[in-house]
C-alpha cells in the first residue's frame, strides 16, 4: 500500500473517520509534507503516516515562520513532589538508582505514548520522534491542561532554531541522543556538553526566558539557546536545556529530562523537571523555578 492507496482508504474506506472528521483525512509523513503537498495553512490536528506504515494523529503548526512544524512530543511534569516516579517518563519512573544510570531510556528508545489532545496533561511521545527527518527544532511552552486550540494563544513562551541543525545529528532527537546518551556519568560539564543551538523567539524574549527560573539559576545559563544533554557538577545527566545555554554547571535548576541518577540531595533531583523546586515548589526564590514554567508542558516540534 503506497501513500495514495493509504489516503484513498482512509477518505473513502472508514466512513466513520470521514464522518466524525470531515476534512481532516489528508495525510503526509509530515506536517512539512501536508503543507507542501495540500498547501494547508491551518492550525491542528492531522494525519501523518510512517515510512514503515504506521498512521497517528498529531498536532501541526502550519503557521509559525511559514509553518509545517509537527508535534512528536512534550514533557509534562506530574507531580513536582514524586522524585522519579509515575508519570517521569522523560527521566526515570524507577526510582533514583546509579545502577540505572539510562532511567527509563526514553530519549533515545521507540517507545511511544500519550496522545496529542493530552500534551499538555501527561507526557506525549510519538512515532514522528524517531521517523521523521527533519532540519530544525520548534518548543513551546504550554500551561499544564491547555486544549489544543488554545496552546498558541496561552503558550508563555514560543521559539525555533533556524540553522538546520538536526541534519548534522541524523535528522531527529531519537538520532541526536543515540550519540549523545542521557546518562549519568556518561560525561561532564561542560566539556561533554551537546550542542547549543541559537533559538529565533516566536513568543517572549530573551528576558521573559531568564526570569522564568530562580534568580540563582539565572547566573548559570545565557538565555537565547536550546542546549542538548548537560551533566551538572555531580555528573546528572539531563536531555534539554530549553531556552538556555549552560555557562555553569548547576544545571538542574533549568534543564529538563533526565538519565536515572542524581546524586546530589538524593533523591531530590530526580524527575522529569529535576531541581525545579530546590527551594521550594514554584517559589521562583533562590534556585527554585516559577509556578509558571513548572507546571508548563515543553512541546517539541520537528520541521
Ligand atoms: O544547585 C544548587 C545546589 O547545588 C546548592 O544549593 O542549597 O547549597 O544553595 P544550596
Ligand atoms: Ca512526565
Ligand atoms: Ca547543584
Amino acid at each position: 500500500m503506497d501513500k495514495l492507496d493509504v489516503i484513498d482508504a482512509i477518505t473513502n474506506g472508514n466512513y466513520q473517520l470521514e464522518t466524525t472528521l470531515g476534512k481532516l483525512h489528508i495525510l503526509g509523513s509530515s506536517c512539512k509534507d501536508i503543507q507542501q503537498r495540500y498547501g494547508v495553512r491551518e492550525d491542528g490536528l492531522y494525519f501523518i503516516i510512517t515510512t514503515n506504515g504506521v498512521v497517528y494523529q498529531t498536532f501541526c503548526d502550519m503557521t509559525t515562520a511559514g509553518g509545517g512544524w509537527t508535534l512528536v512530543a512534550s514533557v509534562h511534569e506530574n507531580n513536582m513532589y514524586g522524585k522519579c516516579t509515575a508519570g517521569d517518563r522523560w527521566s526515570s519512573q524507577q526510582g533514583n538508582n546509579a545502577n540505572n544510570p539510562d532511567g527509563d531510556g526514553t530519549w533515545a528508545n521507540l517507545k511511544t505514548f500519550g496522545t496529542p489532545e493530552g500534551a499538555t496533561s501527561d507526557d506525549y511521545k510519538n512515532p514522528g520522534y524517531y521517523d521523521i527527518v527533519g532540519e530544525d527544532v520548534s518548543i513551546w511552552h504550554v500551561p499544564n491542561d491547555t486544549p489544543v486550540k488554545k496552546w498558541s494563544c496561552d503558550s508563555i513562551l514560543q521559539y525555533h532554531t533556524a540553522t538546520k541543525f538536526l541534519t548534522g545529528h541524523g535528522g531527529n532527537l531519537l538520532n541526536l541522543y543515540k550519540r549523545l546518551p542521557v546518562r549519568y556519568n556518561a560525561g561532564r560539564c561542560p566539556s561533554n556538553h551537546g550542542p547549543s543551538i541559537p533559538i529565533v523567539y516566536d513568543k517572549g524574549d530573551a528576558e521573559t526566558t531568564k526570569n522564568l527560573y530562580g534568580p540563582n539559576a539565572r547566573g548559570q545559563f545565557v538565555p537565547g539557546y536550546i542546549t542538548f544533554r548537560v551533566f551538572n557538577y555531580e555528573r546528572g545527566a539531563m536531555a534539554l536545556c530549553s531556552g538556555t545555554k549552560p555557562v555553569r554547571c548547576h544545571t538542574e535548576h533549568f534543564c529538563i529530562g533526565g538519565g536515572g541518577y542524581f546524586p546530589e540531595g538524593n533523591p531530590r533531583q530526580c524527575g522529569d523537571f529535576p531541581g525545579f523546586d530546590w527551594n521550594g515548589y514554584g517559589t521562583n526564590r533562590d534556585w527554585s523555578a516559577s509556578k509558571a514554567v513548572s507546571e508548563a508542558a515543553v512541546l517539541i516540534f520537528y520541521r
